[in-house]
């Protein structure tokens, strides 16, 4: 490690990790709520709504975010990390990002082809326009919903290897990875 160099990711992207980590697990929670639980028919239709909506402003996020990781400095990965660990964690989080990006867009999709072609309110604040050439689209709607489904079967893997990943490396190596993604020294 050079002399200075900072051993922690910079403030922005501590801050989107951490805003968007708990806004996927809603997402997570919220499109099981919406497709699994027998809920009353306007509080359904609001969390549609709501669901829609962070997931716009998510795949808005995961552009920024996307741009703080190319263009900011990211920290070298820890030297008690052996090479395959390395290889592995630049792995899951390149997979994450993938995740992060499928996620919203195969949504956007599948309400963009639905055939009841509801709009898209983000949070009272602006109309998000569907996705150009699919509405009423039938086998769009159905590839994108399944899609949807088993992405987010994916992305919750990839999640829980990602914080086993953090406790085991807490527990065996004694290497607390958390500060990297906070600002204690
Ligand atoms: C829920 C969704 C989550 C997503 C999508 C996510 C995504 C990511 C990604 C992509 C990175 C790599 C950053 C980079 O190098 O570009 C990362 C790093 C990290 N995440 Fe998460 N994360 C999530 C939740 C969590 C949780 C719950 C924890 C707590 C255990 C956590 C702890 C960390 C730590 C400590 C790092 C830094 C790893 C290092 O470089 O040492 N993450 N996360
Ligand atoms: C950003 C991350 C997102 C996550 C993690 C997520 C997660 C989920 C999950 C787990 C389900 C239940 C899937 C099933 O059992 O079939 C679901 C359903 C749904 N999601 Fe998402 N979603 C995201 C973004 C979006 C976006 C951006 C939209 C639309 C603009 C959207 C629209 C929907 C709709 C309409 C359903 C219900 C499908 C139906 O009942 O026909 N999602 N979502």
């Amino acid at each position: 490690m050079l002399r200075g160099e900072s051993v922690r990711y910079n403030s922005l992207t501590i801050i989107l990790h951490w805003l968007m980590a708990l806004a996927f697990f809603v997402m997570l929670a919220s499109g099981v709520v919406m497709e699994y639980f027998d809920i009353d028919k306007s509080l359904k239709y609001q969390l549609f709504q709501w669901h829609k909506g962070g997931g716009v402003l998510l795949l808005l996020a995961f552009f920024l975010r996307l741009a703080m990781r190319i263009f900011a400095r990211t920290p070298p990965l820890p030297e008690t990390m052996k090479a395959l660990e390395k290889k592995l964690a630049k792995i899951g989080h390149w997979g994450l990002y993938v995740m992060m990006l499928l996620m919203p867009l195969s949504g956007w999709l599948m309400v963009s082809s639905s055939p009841y072609g509801l709009p898209t309110i983000v949070f009272d604040m602006f109309e998000w326009p569907h996705f150009p050439g699919v509405t009423g689209n039938g086998a769009v709607h159905d590839g994108a919903k399944l899609a949807h489904l088993i992405l987010a079967i994916i992305f919750a893997a990839l999640i829980a290897g990602h914080i086993a990943a953090v406790v085991k490396h807490a527990i065996s190596d004694k290497e607390n990875l958390l500060k990297r993604m906070w600002w204690t020294k």
